[in-house]
């Protein structure tokens, strides 16, 4: 429905601004991440170092971003990375039965990124923050909804901190797990330092 809005703006006085206490009821949360410390931190990075890699031949994407990719065997990570699947089901309050594929590692020289994308595999992607430092990339989420959004509510929505583009505060040793239908992207790296994570994914195959 579209209105003669200088006809609108003519016969009707301002809106006041009345600041009170929140009444919104936020709806249709199924945007969210959960963040823990990576369980057994020390010993991933160890045996990132000593087990055997993979060239990333059997990746399927790829083209739209820059970055190094090394595969890995699952079965040489299942039982740590099983921890923060574990705490994840927890936090959610939902017990579920999962497999997960295998993990890689991504490695961004100065200029790397990653497109913004989501994850059509899998159910659950997770991402652990191997280092951190000065200039590095930085992992975002990206509202889906955004295309959507009118001009004025791109200017609400941003006043109100909730705009279109959201940067977790992430350290090493950190893990972030999130629905893969959430879109994300990791903004280009401008440190000398290579910045590595490591991924997996999760793939749902019961819930009780
Ligand atoms: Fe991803």
């Amino acid at each position: 429905m579209s209105g003669d809005y200088e006809t609108l703006a003519k016969n009707q006085p301002d809106i006041y601004y009345t600041k009170s206490s929140s009444n919104m009821k936020q709806i249709f949360s199924n945007q969210f991440y959960y963040q823990f410390k990576m369980p057994d931190f020390d010993i991933l990075k160890e045996r990132l170092e000593t087990i055997e890699k993979f060239d990333d031949g059997d990746f399927t994407w790829g083209e739209l971003c820059k970055i190094e990719r090394d595969s890995y065997n699952v079965n040489d990570f299942f039982d740590i990375l099983v921890k923060p699947v574990g705490m994840l089901s927890g936090q959610l309050g939902v017990k579920f039965n999962a497999k997960i594929s295998h993990p890689w590692l991504n490695r961004y020289d100065r200029g790397g990124f990653q497109e913004i994308h989501y994850h059509d595999d899998c159910d659950i992607a997770a991402v652990v923050f191997l280092n951190d430092g000065e200039d590095f990339s930085k992992f975002y989420f990206w509202d889906s909804n955004h295309t959507a959004f009118t001009k004025p509510w791109i200017k609400i929505l941003t006043q109100m901190k909730l705009s279109n583009i959201y940067y977790p505060e992430v350290k090493a040793g950190d893990v972030l797990l999130f629905p893969s239908h959430m879109l994300h992207g990791v903004s280009p790296h401008n440190s000398d330092i290579i910045r590595k994570t490591f991924s997996f994914n999760v793939i749902v195959t019961n819930v009780e």
